[in-house]
């Protein structure tokens, strides 16, 4: 595995801090600075990622590679302003980032909650789409996780009513595309969530097996774990205690009720994110 050093500045979060003049929204996106270039992971919903790019004074034109955890909106629906920088761009991401997906019961409230826009619409603007499923090298230092195995008993999460339309049928939607970005360092590896659907200790395994490192140095993004339930939420506090993670920073769907548990319990390793905050490696 290669190692890098560099920076992660959080773009866009649900959660500002009293001192920056970013904007808060539901979502989430990273600007990754390493010797070798940028790279954003995420692009939030879109109302905030050029806002608080200008603020932080983190260039949207200088990237080498667009990164999408998944398709839900709230991670690519600023794809779009992000491309207006842009002639032309990678874009790396699970083919199922385009499944036609919705939540909700049959007769109620149904909701879609898949990326805004359509393939070729992107494409016109610049995204040059690199789809993969398989555990990836997408640049010096920084790896892809591809699909993630769903093999703990307790990580099921929340999973209720997502369903999507492939194919013409109607199936379960388990959030396959859900990958996560990790960083090799001298420290260890660094683990970036998007929303982390497969299940933070599924995430953690599969990426110390596919880059034969045994050291978690620090876990940075949306857990989930504020809407997975009271069993995931233990069992998930029990199980991260093996790993001796050095900085968790759970952010954007954690919720603050979670983070609140796991800074009582995991005391100065987990620390509150906003959207500004930097992380050096
Ligand atoms: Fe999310
Ligand atoms: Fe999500």
């Amino acid at each position: 595995m290669d190692k890098v050093k560099g920076r992660l500045t959080l773009l866009v979060d649900n959660i500002v801090s009293g001192k920056a003049e970013s904007l808060g929204e539901d979502g989430f996106s990273v600007f990754v600075e390493t010797d070798y270039g940028n790279f954003l992971f995420d692009t939030g919903r879109g109302t905030t990622i050029v806002h608080n790019s200008i603020v932080h004074k983190k260039n949207l034109g200088l990237l080498n590679k667009i990164i999408l955890s998944h398709g839900h909106a709230d991670h690519s629906g600023g794809l779009e302003q992000v491309l207006r920088f842009h002639d032309k761009i990678k874009v790396l991401g699970h083919p199922d980032i385009f499944l036609n997906r919705f939540r909700g019961v049959e007769g109620g409230n149904q909701k879609y909650g898949g990326i805004p826009y359509n393939m070729s619409y992107l494409e016109k603007l610049g995204a040059s789409f690199v789809f993969n499923r398989e555990f990836v090298d997408i640049d010096q230092g920084l790896y892809l996780t591809g699909e993630i195995p769903r093999e703990t008993d307790f990580e099921y999460g929340d999973m209720a009513n997502r369903w999507g339309i492939r194919d013409g049928k109607i199936i379960q939607d388990i959030i396959l595309d859900d990958q996560s970005l990790i960083i090799g360092t001298e420290q260890g590896i660094l683990i970036l969530l998007g929303c982390a659907h497969s299940g933070i200790i599924n995430i953690i395994n599969h990426s110390m097996k596919m880059t034969g490192s045994d050291r978690i140095w620090g876990i940075i993004g949306g857990t989930h774990l504020g809407f997975s339930g009271e069993v995931q939420l233990e069992k998930t506090i029990q199980a991260l205690k093996y790993y001796q993670i050095e900085h968790f920073i759970p952010a954007h769907c954690t919720g603050i009720d979670a983070v609140s548990r796991l800074v009582n319990v995991f005391k100065e390793v987990v620390r509150f994110s906003y959207a500004g905050m930097t992380f050096e490696f």
